[in-house]
């Protein structure tokens, strides 16, 4: 099965997204990893995008179709994971024509219901494994032990430059302006289902997984 999992920063996306690589074996493609990589590696595209990021703003539509496609292209096989992409209307159209063309679709598309309140708690108190991707919290899920992860050991435990409250403001108006119109659009494609995403982690993986299984 291939899944969207759409929501505003914090819904989750990327907390589900680990779990289901874990749990199915699935492939995970964060459009937010890969430019954070190209970020890191200091490539030409990366130095272009990351002051836009940092500001919560979004990249343009090219490069991050860019980047799936060039994804896409090397896979074999489906079970794909789309963690924050598409994130616009011409993002949607593409990953259509792309999965079209390695004759494959959507099976669901999950958007992750939350409110504005619990995202500047859940972004401020976020911390990742720079190794792995594993994804913490200060408070609802922090490391067993201090400063190493649980998933691989490393100690490389970083927390990112847009996970600011300013930044957060700015991500959140990019998501309702550019990114909500997605929930209309699968909507009318009988391809939407909706969980929600302020229970506890568990509750709201069951309920991803009672959606993958039910075939939708
Ligand atoms: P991206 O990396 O996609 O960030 P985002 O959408 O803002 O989403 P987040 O990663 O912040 O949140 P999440 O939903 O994954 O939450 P998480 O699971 O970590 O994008 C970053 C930037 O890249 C964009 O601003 C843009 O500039 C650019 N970009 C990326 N894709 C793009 C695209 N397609 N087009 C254009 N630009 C693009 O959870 C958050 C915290 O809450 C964690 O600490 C977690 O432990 C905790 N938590 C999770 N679930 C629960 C729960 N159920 N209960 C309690 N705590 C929980
Ligand atoms: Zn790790």
């Amino acid at each position: 099965v291939n899944v969207i999992l759409l929501g505003p920063p914090g819904a989750g996306k990327g907390t589900q997204a680990k779990k289901l690589v874990d749990d199915r074996g699935m492939v995970q493609l964060s459009t937010g990893d890969m430019l954070r990589e190209a970020k890191t590696s200091g490539s030409e595209m990366g130095l272009r995008v990351a002051a836009v990021m940092d500001r919560g703003e979004l990249v343009t539509d090219e490069i991050v179709i860019g980047l799936i496609r060039e994804k896409l292209s090397g896979a074999s096989g489906g079970g794909f994971i789309f963690d924050g992409f598409p994130r616009t209307l011409p993002q949607a159209d593409a990953l259509a024509d792309l999965l079209a063309q390695m004759g494959q679709g959507l099976d669901a598309v999950i958007e992750m219901q939350v409110d504005d309140a619990a995202l500047v708690s859940r972004i401020t108190g976020r911390y990742t494994c720079g190794n792995c991707g594993q994804v913490y919290h200060d408070q609802t899920r922090p490391t067993t032990q201090p400063g190493i992860c649980d998933a691989c050991g490393s100690t490389n435990l970083k927390r990112r430059a847009d996970d600011t409250e300013e930044a957060l403001r700015q991500r959140l108006m990019e998501y309702y302006k550019k990114t909500s119109p997605l929930v209309g659009y699968y909507y009318a494609k009988k391809q939407l289902a909706q969980v929600d995403g302020l229970a506890e982690m568990d509750a709201v993986s069951a309920a991803i997984a009672k959606v993958l299984d039910s075939g939708r």
